[in-house]
């Protein structure tokens, strides 16, 4: 195919993913969640912390809410500790190790499209940090390893 105006701007946008030092959670983060996840995991929404969560997980499933994800510590919670990777697990598309090839059953929230779930989830790795999406639990369960403190070191989570 010859290439012509929109090939060149699509191979343009591929060829510069955006980088985690230009990705915070201020900018690009909190508007994200609040436009694709806010109905089921802000405080607003009547959903508990994730202590409050744990102790009551099946009554909250039932009413659809999750723990919250309405602050920088309430999210970081579901990436680092004490919930280490189960931000990953749910956002991922399948493709990372230890996703079985399977999407975690929140990536369907990430948007509309094929499209706009892909770009979502490239801001979301990014603000991680290059090597810093993980599916590893803190804990070795089953066939997955703990997550290794070398895979906790890459996480940049710029505020
Ligand atoms: C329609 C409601 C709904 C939407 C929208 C939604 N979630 Fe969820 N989410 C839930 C419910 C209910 C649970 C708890 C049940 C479960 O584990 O699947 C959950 C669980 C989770 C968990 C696992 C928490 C844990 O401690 O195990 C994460 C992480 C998560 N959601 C992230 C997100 C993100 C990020 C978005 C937006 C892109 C989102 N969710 C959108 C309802 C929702």
């Amino acid at each position: 195919m010859k290439p012509n105006f929109w090939t060149t701007a699509a191979c343009a946008a591929f060829a510069l993913p955006a980088m985690a030092a230009d990705v915070s959670y201020r900018a690009d983060v909190a508007p994200l969640l609040k436009a694709q996840c806010a109905e089921c995991h802000f405080a607003a929404a009547g959903a508990p912390t994730l202590q409050e969560f744990d102790l009551a997980k099946e009554k909250f499933t039932k009413d659809k809410t999750g723990p919250r994800l309405d602050t920088y510590e309430t999210l970081v919670a579901l990436i680092a500790y004490p919930d280490s990777g189960a931000f990953m697990r749910r956002l991922d598309d399948g493709t990372s190790q230890y996703a079985g090839g399977k999407p975690g059953n929140m990536y369907k929230y990430l948007g509309e499209t094929d499209a706009e779930r892909a770009k979502n989830l490239a801001t979301l790795k990014a603000w991680l940090g290059q090597g810093g999406w993980n599916l590893n639990r803190w804990k070795a369960r089953g066939d997955v390893p703990a997550v290794t403190k070398e895979q906790v070191d890459k996480l940049v989570l710029k505020y």
